[in-house]
């Protein structure tokens, strides 16, 4: 595939479009642990759903409607500390609570699981699990808040990243900033880390088993933030905690369940930095992760 029809194929993902990008293929068996998982973007009204067969690699099982949803659709949420008139700028005209989404199940820690962030990210230091270890030069394991309400999932390190260890540190780092410090969760006080903790050549998305091979720190690190709400930023971190191969279109504007902690999903900054019409989607997705944190704090 050349390079323009690579762009034009990640901007149609960037969307929501139909169009998938595979690096390289794919079989795909009904069996097979990666195949796609089809789950439900209909209002249906709340019924026991059972467990999609065939859970993908690292996922115990993906349901594919929430039954018992988190919070109810429905206007935004105002805590009650805000008087009539007094609304905070994150709750003016924002978006009501959108219909639930998947239910995901992760399966249980095993017992030698790492007991704490820093045990996840000394590991993650001498990781070799796959190629990305060979051209870092450091892991990037996240950071922040190790009690955070709100914890933000991104894809994997940039070259800034890579140089300085630290997750979301360039103009795509500057604009979450920002998104944060306007929901009035500034960045200090919430939890970031990426799907993959190396850099990927050429900031390409990572590979199937790159994410799969790093998905159990991730995992590790959620179990121990253990946080109010999860935030996904874009289709490959939303897929890769949802277990699911979906535009970003699809994901949007529901309240998944990681484990029973509501999961919403919105654009990577850095496709609002090349597309700033998603601007206004964004917030509309980052406001109503706040209010679910004002439901649920
Ligand atoms: N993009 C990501 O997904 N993560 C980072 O840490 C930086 C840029």
């Amino acid at each position: 595939m050349d390079e323009l029809a690579r762009r034009w194929l990640a901007v149609q993902r960037d969307l929501g479009g139909d169009e998938l990008i595979v690096d390289t293929p794919i079989e795909v068996s009904a069996s097979s642990p990666d195949a796609p998982v089809e789950a439900t973007s209909e209002r249906t009204p709340p019924r026991r759903s059972k467990p999609l067969p065939g859970a993908p690699r690292g996922i115990e099982s993906v349901v594919p409607q929430d039954p018992e949803p988190i919070a109810s659709v429905g206007p935004a949420i105002v805590p009650k500390r805000y008087a009539e008139g007094d609304l905070p700028a994150y709750l003016k005209d924002a978006p009501g609570i959108p219909p639930a989404g998947l239910v995901v199940t992760l399966p249980p820690p095993p017992a030698a699981a790492w007991p704490t962030l820093e045990a996840v990210a000394e590991t993650v230091a001498g990781c070799r699990a796959c190629p990305l270890c060979a051209d870092r030069t450091n892991t990037v394991p996240g950071e922040g808040n190790p009690t955070a309400s709100l914890m933000v999932v991104g894809e994997g390190p940039g070259e800034q990243e890579d140089l300085s260890g630290r997750p979301f540190v360039g103009r795509a780092g500057e604009l979450l900033d920002k998104m944060l410090l306007a929901i009035e969760t500034p960045r200090p006080t919430v939890y970031i880390a990426n799907v993959v903790k190396c850099r990927p050549p050429r900031n390409r998305t990572p590979l199937p088993d790159e994410r799969a091979a790093c998905l159990p720190y991730l995992h590790r690190q959620i179990a121990l933030v253990r946080p109010k709400v999860l935030l996904a930023l874009g289709a490959t971190a939303a897929e890769a905690l949802l277990g699911v191969k979906k535009p970003l279109g699809e994901l949007r504007l529901k309240v998944h369940r990681l484990d029973g902690i509501p999961l919403v999903v919105t654009y990577h900054p850095a496709a609002l930095l090349r597309n700033p019409n998603w601007k206004r989607p964004a917030w509309d997705d980052v406001r109503i992760a706040r209010q679910l944190l004002d439901a649920l704090v």
